[in-house]
């Protein structure tokens, strides 16, 4: 708490393990036996009659209940993007690993592309695996987002790299962003440096996706300083509830002393498998601490999330009819709305 009073603060926490050069493996079938039980189709949001687009159409006597247990609403396919503002940033956030942070990143980024938006995706974990799940080598990055924060002489167009989906583009970064953690601290404003670098993109794209590092330290205060929004998966296990709370007090503490017009944009489940009381139960829970924060949305639990990444590429083009992509879909429907873009 010594430093910059935010819980979790740790110097040079992280440790990143070595990657190995990637191939890319043969795409498989969509649909491999056995891998997609029917439940992993989502419910589509497009169920219930478009009451502009057909005012004459029956209402729908009973509403499709979503996974969620609520009762899906309709969410119109996003127009074109008709003026160009400010860009929405969105940090997806949670200080525990392995919860689907990168992989939301990745595949909401990309759907978010599809649907005509102009995406940056910022990978903010010295990890890399934003950098990774895209196709980099993170050892042959030249210049990431290490150097963009702590050398004055780099400029954003330095650094940002086409992600290789059309649309999308990425500031990658490497084990070296473990240092500016610890270097930060002796910065003015060290809080607002990513707010700093990210300006000039602000009126290029519509969407910034920041995928955060699993901890609640300086990074992860940038990012929220930086941000409009924050997106929280949470893997549907009982476990994923523990820390929600103090993840609450970091982004309230945020919003009071450095972002005012920080919110939270949505709590996503990922990881649910509707086959099981358990993932059911968990939801319910989100439901009654989040209420409507929670996407109707659900990710559900595939292996074609691994594959892909291991391909170095969003679900959506290597899996692109999958109940997956169509998921990701959905949630960038619904993040659009939330979010009036
Ligand atoms: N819905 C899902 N179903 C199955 N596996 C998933 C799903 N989402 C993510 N994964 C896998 O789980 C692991 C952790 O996900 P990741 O997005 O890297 O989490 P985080 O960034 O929060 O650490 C990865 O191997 C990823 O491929
Ligand atoms: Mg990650």
């Amino acid at each position: 708490m010594s430093d910059g009073g935010f819980p979790g603060f740790t110097m040079g926490g992280s440790s990143a393990p070595d990657m190995p050069p990637l191939g890319k493996p043969p795409a498989p079938p969509y649909v491999q036996p056995g891998d997609d039980h029917p439940v992993s189709d989502p419910i589509p949001l497009t169920a219930r009659p478009d009451p502009v687009a057909d005012p004459v159409a029956e209402p729908v006597a009973d509403p499709v209940i979503g996974p969620t247990g609520r009762p899906m609403p309709f969410i119109p396919e996003p127009g074109p993007v008709t003026e160009r503002g400010s860009a929405r940033v969105i940090s997806m956030c949670n200080q525990k690993g392995g919860v689907g942070k990168t992989t939301t990143t990745i595949n909401l980024g990309a759907a978010l592309a599809e649907y005509g938006r102009k995406v940056l995706l910022v990978d903010f974990d010295p990890q890399g695996s934003l950098s990774v799940g895209l196709g980099l080598n993170p050892h042959e990055i030249d210049l990431t987002i290490y150097n963009l924060l702590m050398e004055r002489d780099v400029t954003i167009d330095d650094v940002i790299v086409p992600s290789g989906v059309p649309g999308m583009d990425l500031l990658p970064s490497n084990i070296d962003l473990s240092a500016a953690e610890v270097q930060l601290v002796h910065e003015v404003a060290r809080e607002q440096t990513l707010q700093r670098v990210l300006a000039p993109a602000l009126e290029r794209y519509d969407v910034i996706l920041i995928d955060c590092q699993p901890s609640l330290g300086l990074l992860t205060v940038n990012a929220l300083t930086a941000s409009d929004g924050v997106l929280v998966p949470l893997e549907c296990e009982y476990f994923a509830l523990r820390g929600v709370a103090l993840l609450k007090t970091t982004i309230d503490k945020v919003r009071e002393r450095l972002n005012p017009k920080l919110e939270i944009d949505g709590v996503l489940g990922t990881m649910f498998d509707g086959r099981t009381l358990h993932s059911r139960e968990v939801m319910d829970r989100l439901v009654q601490a989040w209420g409507d924060k929670v996407f109707h949305t659900v990710i559900r639990r595939t292996v074609k999330f691994s594959d892909s990444t291991v391909a170095g590429e969003p679900i959506t083009t290597y899996a692109s009819t999958s109940g997956g992509a169509e998921s990701y879909r959905q949630l960038a429907r619904e993040v659009l709305e939330r979010c009036g873009e």
